[in-house]
């Protein structure tokens, strides 16, 4: 699929501004819209994504997808896997985070937030990426989980359009193969860059914490895990901490 940009400088949040003008966006393309600044970034699970000018990629892919589309919890799996792809080229060696962040060295550099709104023929997607780049030291430690950029893992300065392009071009590639196949051909590469897989972890599901081990993660993206009591409790979405 093409895609096409929509830059701008200083917005509350590029999902917001996405989600007030799609309607004027190109049906058959992917629209991504990008800021240099968020004053109102937002993260998963009521959190806030600190988005400081020129730091970082703030961008919203937008597209529609047929209604009827299996595997939609998957895309924002899908958009991570393909980031760590584009970090692997780079010679990187990132791990994901289930469901979708994506950690360097342990720390998260980016995270992803996947929003829908369904009509009555098809389903519009508003896929957000946050990824740090040069974001100041003091910026990542405030953060309330271990933060990275690139520039923090390397000491050298990233060209973030160039990664941009480079995570746009697989993208728009591996959305062709979602579309054709749903996410079993992602499984397997995505499942190999798992953090955490085999240890001991809470999974919160927005209302409860359970701990037990992470077992895998299955064809539609879900994430088993191991129970004391040795049965498998299965989480189509939720949030993950390691246990020390
Ligand atoms: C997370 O909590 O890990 C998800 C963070 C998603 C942040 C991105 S930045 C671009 C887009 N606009 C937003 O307001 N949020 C997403």
């Amino acid at each position: 699929m093409h895609w096409e940009y929509i830059f701008l400088d200083s917005i509350p949040s590029t999902n917001l501004w996405a989600k007030q003008h799609y309607q004027t966006f190109a049906s058959q393309k992917i629209t991504i819209v990008c800021a240099e600044e968020q004053t109102k970034g937002i993260g998963r699970c009521q959190r806030c994504w600190i988005s400081p000018k020129g730091a970082g990629i703030y961008a919203t892919f937008y597209f529609q997808l047929p209604k009827k589309t299996a595997h939609l919890s998957t895309l924002g799996l899908v958009l991570c896997y393909s980031l760590a792809t584009v970090l692997i080229q780079e010679q990187f060696s990132p791990k994901i985070k289930w469901p979708n962040d994506v950690l360097l060295q342990g720390k998260k550099i980016a995270g992803i937030l996947c929003e829908t709104l369904f009509t009555e023929d098809h389903i519009d997607i508003f896929l957000g990426i946050g990824i740090n780049i040069s974001t100041p030291k003091k910026i990542l430690k405030a953060i309330d989980q271990p933060a990275t950029s690139l520039y923090e893992e390397t000491h050298k300065t990233w060209d973030k359009n160039q990664i941009l392009q480079s995570l746009a071009q697989e993208w728009s590639r591996n959305l062709e193969l979602f579309q054709k196949k749903g996410f079993y051909p992602f499984h397997a590469p995505y499942e190999n860059l798992l953090a955490y897989k085999g240890k001991t972890i809470t999974c919160y599901d927005g209302q409860t914490n359970y701990t037990g081990i992470f077992h895998s993660v299955n064809s539609d993206g879900a994430l088993n895990l191991l129970l004391p009591d040795h049965t498998m409790k299965t989480f189509l979405a939720g949030d993950i901490s390691l246990e020390k």
